[in-house]
Parts: structure tokens; C-alpha cells; sequence
């Protein structure tokens, strides 16, 4: 096989719940505003998941919709790889249950585990199958329920997160110039607790205490997450730009984590990005973890901002902390 491109990212779907969180309805319970909110996050409102509609159904939702804009049957999946940080169960993978919902008989299915930058990491997991000749058409998805592992007592969190997932046909390159041009992935494990669930798990498996300490939900240093998500997002852009051997100039649309405006911000500032050329839908979705860039880039091409052979630039930085970005041709 010859060099990159060897994935074309062939569509994009997504689904979101129909409930809407406003920031003015948390600050009924909270000791916040929808002030403080939008200044500091630029949120102005999250999709909230009814309490049966788990992370499986909503990838199912937006599979659907990214396999009829490919034009590919459920049968000719021969792999799905989801990126999650709210799994419907911790066994088996919800990647497996999606297989399940979908009848997609064919398929080896599994989880990827990156929080925030889930979406590129199954992207390029999906690739290098793809490229070892291992897979030919992979549905990548990113998926999550946060308002399960939310603490609606802490107004530094509760007001971050929402639910939805965004799914992609990934199929071997036809030789057209379109598909992945570069992928880039960095962690580091030592700054987990920063940003992280501590209970639950099976190092502190689910008990009384664990309920009782409320240590279940996401604990965040916000402050710091900050600091190491505005220096890893450019490495992240700088990186993926360099191994495409392409310029931010030439880049149509950056489609960047939507976690905090300001971080968004800085990124583009960094990157040398006008913001007219950066996708920004966090005011209406909140943080969505791994399914944030699919819904964004599902946005962008319903708003015809991503069109046949848009040069794309994603990045995507997470607890971990992981951060990663992609060069893709549409
Ligand atoms: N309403 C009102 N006041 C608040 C709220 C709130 N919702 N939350 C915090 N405050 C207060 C704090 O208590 C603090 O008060 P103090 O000065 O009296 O102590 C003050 O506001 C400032 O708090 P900071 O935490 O310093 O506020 P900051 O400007 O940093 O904004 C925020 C907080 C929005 C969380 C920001 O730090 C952020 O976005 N961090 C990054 C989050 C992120 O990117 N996560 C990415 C990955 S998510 C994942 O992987 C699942």
C-alpha cells in the first residue's frame, strides 16, 4: 500500500436529545448565571438524555445517519470503533451493544477510552486498520451521556457538560486525494487527577462510601485544565499541520473541541485561524466529550461550511490528559 491518504472519511451523522438544560434552569439550583456561564465558557445551553436513552441508542441514531449519507449498508461494516468516557455498562463494550442495535452481523466492535479527543483517536485507530489491511469500512463514532456522571451539585462542572454523539463512515482511500492527511496523539497519564472520576471503577469499586462521597462524578481542577488544554491544543494544530505538509492558510474550516470558548479562542489566535474560519456550536450543546468535533463538523456540513474537498483541521484536547488533531480532506 502507498502512502497516506489510506481512510477517506466518507459522512458524518449525529443525534442529541430533545431536552435543552439552559443555563437560565441551572441557575434556578445552582449558585450560578447565565452571565457567569457565558462569559467564562461561552455555553449557553446542553442536551440532557432522558433517563432511557443510553449512549448505544443515541450512536445508533446518528450510525444511521452517517451510513445513508455514505450510502453504505449496515451489512458491509466490518468494524466499529466508539469513543466514549460515559459507557452504558463497563462490560461489555457499548460499542457492542451498537452492534446489536444496528444488526451489523458482520463486524469486530470495541470501545476506545481518550475522553475529549475520542473522535480523532477512533479516527486513527480506523485508519491504521484500515492501512494494515485488517479493515475496509469502519463506523467510527463518538458517544456520551454526561449528564450520568455529572455532579449536579458542583456549579465548576455541572454547567459544562451535555449528551449527543456523532458518528462517520470511514472506507479505504479510492485515490482521489480525499481522506485523513495526517493524525497526531499525545497524553499524559500523570496528570489524570485533574480531570477524572475517582469511584466507580474497580479501584474503588462502586459502594456506599463511593455514593455517599458523590466520587463517582467527574472531578475537574478547572483552572489548570484550562492552562494544559490551551498549550496542548497547539502542539496538537502545529503537529497535525506539519506531518500534512499543509498551512493553516490553506486549512477552510478548524474544527476544535468545544469545551470553552475562550479555549477555542486561543487556539485559533495560536494557529493563525480568523475565527470566520473556525467552527464553534458549544453555545447550543455544552461540552460533549468525545462527540463534540463530529457534531460540530455534522453542523458545518449541514450549513455547507464543509464541502467536497474542504481541507479540515481537527483538534481535540481531554482528561487524561490526551490531546490529538487530524488533517482531513473532505
Ligand atoms: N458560576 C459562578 N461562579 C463560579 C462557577 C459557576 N458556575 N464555577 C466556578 N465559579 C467561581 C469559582 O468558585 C471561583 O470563585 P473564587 O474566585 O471566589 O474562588 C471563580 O468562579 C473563578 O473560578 P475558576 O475555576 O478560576 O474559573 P475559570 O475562569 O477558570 O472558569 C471553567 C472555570 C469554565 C471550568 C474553566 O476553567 C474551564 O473551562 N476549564 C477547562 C475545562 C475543559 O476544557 N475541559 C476539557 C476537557 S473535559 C473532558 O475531558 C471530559
Amino acid at each position: 500500500m502507498s502512502g497516506r491518504p489510506f481512510a477517506e472519511v466518507l459522512s458524518v451523522g449525529s443525534a442529541v436529545p430533545e431536552r435543552v438544560l439552559t443555563n437560565h434552569e441551572l441557575s434556578q439550583v445552582l449558585d450560578t448565571s447565565d452571565q457567569w456561564i457565558v462569559e467564562r465558557t461561552g455555553i449557553r445551553e446542553r442536551r440532557i438524555a432522558a433517563p432511557e436513552q443510553s449512549v448505544a441508542m443515541l450512536s445508533r441514531d446518528a450510525s444511521l445517519l452517517a451510513l445513508e449519507r455514505a450510502g453504505v449498508g449496515v451489512e458491509e461494516i466490518d468494524t466499529i470503533v466508539l469513543a466514549t468516557a460515559s459507557p452504558d455498562r463497563l462490560l461489555p463494550s457499548t460499542a457492542c451493544d451498537l452492534q446489536a442495535l444496528l444488526g451489523a452481523s458482520n463486524a469486530a466492535a470495541f470501545d476506545v477510552g481518550a475522553a475529549c479527543p475520542g473522535y480523532v483517536y477512533a479516527l486513527t485507530v480506523a485508519e491504521g486498520l484500515i492501512a494494515s489491511g485488517q479493515s475496509r469500512t469502519v463506523l467510527v463514532i463518538g458517544a456520551e451521556k454526561l449528564s450520568t456522571i455529572t455532579d449536579f451539585q458542583d456549579r465548576s462542572t455541572a454547567i459544562l457538560f451535555g449528551d449527543g454523539a456523532g458518528a462517520s463512515v470511514v472506507r479505504r482511500a479510492q485515490g482521489s486525494g480525499r481522506g485523513i492527511l495526517s493524525t497526531f496523539l499525545k497524553s499524559d497519564g500523570r496528570l489524570a487527577p485533574l480531570l477524572y472520576r475517582p469511584g466507580g471503577g474497580s479501584a474503588d469499586p462502586i459502594s456506599e462510601k463511593v455514593v455517599c462521597e458523590r466520587s463517582h462524578y467527574m472531578k475537574m481542577a478547572g483552572r489548570e485544565v484550562f492552562k494544559a488544554a490551551v498549550l496542548a491544543m497547539a502542539e496538537a494544530c502545529d503537529a497535525a499541520l506539519t506531518r500534512a505538509g499543509v498551512s493553516a492558510d490553506e486549512v477552510d474550516l478548524m474544527i476544535p473541541h468545544q469545551a470553552n470558548l475562550r479555549i477555542i479562542e486561543a487556539t485559533a489566535k495560536h494557529a493563525n485561524m480568523p475565527m470566520s474560519k473556525v467552527m464553534v456550536n458549544l453555545d447550543r450543546f455544552g461540552n460533549t466529550s468525545s462527540a463534540s468535533i463530529p457534531l460540530a463538523l455534522d453542523q458545518a456540513v449541514a450549513e455547507g461550511r464543509v464541502g467536497p474537498g474542504s481541507l479540515l483541521l481537527l483538534v481535540a484536547f481531554g482528561a487524561g490528559f490526551t490531546w490529538g488533531s487530524a488533517v482531513v480532506r473532505w
